[in-house]
């Protein structure tokens, strides 16, 4: 695994999964009539969508697999408080997915961008895929939105700015990761160079108009303080003042406080099938 502490960040990955969770129901319903036996999120998380799966998928076995035992033992205690049946299995991608399979569903949400060879990585993953069954990747999409272009304060435009500081580093993380390889992120010729076939993308809105419902209002208060901390050397001081000043619990112009505070931001998944007979 890179240099992610995933497993401190548990509590805001399950509350993105929760902010977000609509674009997974409609994401699933990609699925049509898909009967599946068996049924793997890979790089879960504290697995609110592995939950929705063995919700949708009652007759399936389905299994949160991630490298962060902490990550599966918070995905547990979703799946016994909402009454599903959910296995886990502790596994590094990309080596342990070797004994994973076979699956009639893969599901992977966020993940491959973490792996230092993304086609490698998808191809491991449609490897996992019985005959007519479904890899979903999320990748993409569009980066999230919480403040008018002009909050009342500092420069106007800080979202733009961070989507800048946010590019620049998620560019070096990528370089950093082990067995890095540059590729083309065309996702759907990449399912295809898997072997899979009928590859498409689907995006879905998620919008979350102001005023903010708690969960998601805390959702940016956490997402706004991780931008502040791994994006303090790319950001100059007036835009640091003004995260600063967001955070400000005791400010009614922060984003505890402030009515005016939304999300709408964007996600892809990207589908792809093993056929029935390889060669087809
Ligand atoms: C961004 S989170 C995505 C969580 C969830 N799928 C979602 O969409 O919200 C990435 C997850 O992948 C796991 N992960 C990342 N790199 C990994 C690796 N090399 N091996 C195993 N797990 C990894 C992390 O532990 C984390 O739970």
């Amino acid at each position: 695994m890179n240099d992610f502490d995933w497993a401190a960040m548990a509590d805001m990955l399950e509350l993105e999964g929760e902010t977000h969770s609509p674009y997974v129901r409609q994401a699933f319903e990609e699925f049509g009539q898909l009967n599946p036996r068996r049924v793997l999120d890979i790089g879960s998380g504290p697995g609110v969508a592995a939950c929705r799966l063995a919700a949708l998928f009652p007759q399936a076995e389905v299994t949160a697999v991630d490298g962060s035992p902490e990550l599966l033992a918070r995905a547990e205690e979703r799946a016994d408080r909402l009454a599903v049946r959910l296995r886990t299995r502790v596994a590094e991608f990309p080596e342990g997915l070797a004994d994973l399979g076979p699956a009639d569903l893969v599901w992977s949400g966020q993940v491959v961008h973490h792996v230092g060879d993304q086609q490698g990585a998808l191809n491991r993953l449609a490897g996992l895929l019985e005959p007519g069954g479904v890899l979903a990747i999320v990748e993409g999409g569009l980066p999230p939105r919480w403040l008018p272009r002009d909050l009342g304060f500092g420069r106007p435009g800080l979202h733009a700015r961070l989507d800048v500081a946010m590019s620049e580093r998620f560019d070096r993380m990528r370089t950093e990761l082990p067995g890095s390889v540059a590729v083309v992120e065309d996702w759907p010729a990449m399912l295809r160079a898997a072997g899979l076939t009928d590859a498409r993308s689907r995006t879905f809105l998620v919008d979350h108009p102001a005023p903010l419902a708690d969960g998601p209002r805390r959702f940016a208060r956490q997402s706004l303080e991780r931008q502040r901390t791994v994006l303090a050397d790319l950001l100059d001081a007036e835009d640091l003042a003004t995260l600063d000043r967001l955070l400000d619990p005791a400010d009614p112009a922060g984003v505890d406080r402030r009515p005016d505070l939304f999300l709408l931001t964007a996600k892809t998944v990207h589908y792809g099938s093993r056929p029935e007979r390889d060669g087809d």
